[in-house]
Formats: C-alpha cells, sequence, structure tokens
C-alpha cells in the first residue's frame, strides 16, 4: 500500500469528467482502493474520490461516523446518518425530496479552507462495492453530504461551485467567528 499524492484545486484532473470503472475486480483497481483509503485515513479526510489522486475512474472511497451524525437521533434515523467505511464503484445518486441543508464542507485538494454549502438533504445512492456487491442506501445529514461532495469530484465539481454565498468560503483558522454567528441565528 502507498499513500498517494492529492490534487489540489487547479489540476486539470479535478475539472474533468471520470469514465466508469470496466472492472471492478481487476488486480489495479484494489490496489488503489487500498491506496486510497490508506491516503484518506492518513490524510485524516472523511472521504476521497479517485480523481483527487490523479485517476479519472468513478470510484469513491468514504465514511460517515457516528461522531459526525446529529446528536439525538433516534436509531432509525442514525441508519441514514451513518455509514461505514464504504467504496463506492460507479455510483448513481437520486434527490429524495425538494428540501435542502446547509453544513460545512472542506476538501482536501481545497487545502486550509472551508465553506457552507446547501445541498439536497435525502438522497439513495447505489454502485458496487470492492466485492463487487451491489449497494443501495438512502442517507441524510452528513453521510449525505459526504457522498454528494465526493460523486461531485467524479463529474469535475470541487465545492466551491457549489456555494451560493462565497462570503462563507473562509480559512479554517478563521472558522471560529462564523461558530459564533452561527449559533447566534
Ligand atoms: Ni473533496
Amino acid at each position: 500500500m502507498a499513500i498517494l499524492k492529492i490534487a489540489r484545486m487547479g489540476h486539470p484532473v479535478l475539472a474533468q469528467k471520470a469514465e466508469p470503472v470496466a472492472n471492478p475486480s481487476a488486480p489495479e483497481i484494489r490496489r488503489l482502493i487500498a491506496d486510497m483509503v490508506e491516503t484518506m485515513v492518513d490524510a485524516n479526510g472523511a472521504g476521497l474520490a479517485a480523481p483527487q489522486v490523479h485517476v479519472p475512474l468513478r470510484l469513491v472511497v468514504f465514511q460517515a461516523p457516528e461522531s459526525r451524525a446529529d446528536e439525538g437521533l433516534s436509531e432509525a434515523e442514525r441508519f441514514d446518518h451513518t455509514a461505514p467505511l464504504t467504496v463506492l464503484i460507479n455510483p448513481e445518486l437520486e434527490l429524495l425530496e425538494g428540501e435542502t441543508e446547509g453544513g460545512w464542507e472542506g476538501c482536501l485538494s481545497v487545502p486550509g479552507l472551508r465553506g457552507f454549502v446547501e445541498r439536497p438533504a435525502h438522497i439513495r445512492y447505489r454502485g458496487i462495492d470492492h466485492e463487487g456487491a451491489a449497494i443501495i442506501r438512502t442517507a441524510r445529514g452528513f453521510h449525505a453530504r459526504v457522498v454528494q461532495h465526493e460523486c461531485d469530484h467524479l463529474d469535475g465539481i470541487l465545492y466551491p461551485q457549489r456555494m451560493s454565498d462565497l462570503t462563507k468560503l473562509i480559512f479554517d483558522s478563521e472558522a471560529r467567528h462564523f461558530l459564533d454567528q452561527t449559533r447566534k441565528e
């Protein structure tokens, strides 16, 4: 396994549409997945898309741990709000409701910054996992957000392009000012 170099905003690989993975069980895809997981964990990220490691294929890894889920959820709700470490190949997203939700996002390809992004709050996604098994899940909260963020990478979209208010594109080190403001609102 290896820790891969992460492409940063401005590199053309982040702006292009990625190609479907033809053979999810190919040895080179298995190696890529192992390296992406190691790279994501090393960088302390919640997700990573193949284009971020300079491979223009439709493959993402992500996790939505309990610690990132909203507080006070019922057990049934937590099911949609969390996901174990997941490999998702050739994903398809379906938006389930019109309502959107705002949340702060960061990206390993946009280091040092974070931005407030409105996204659909409830989605369903499908794809294939690292063993070739079908995945179909519904997602809400941070889980829905991380899947949409990672799948956007496969279409050449970075989160600042999803922002409606660029005054909320800020440095990590200044996030405390916005945290205070959000609490007052
Ligand atoms: Ni990202």
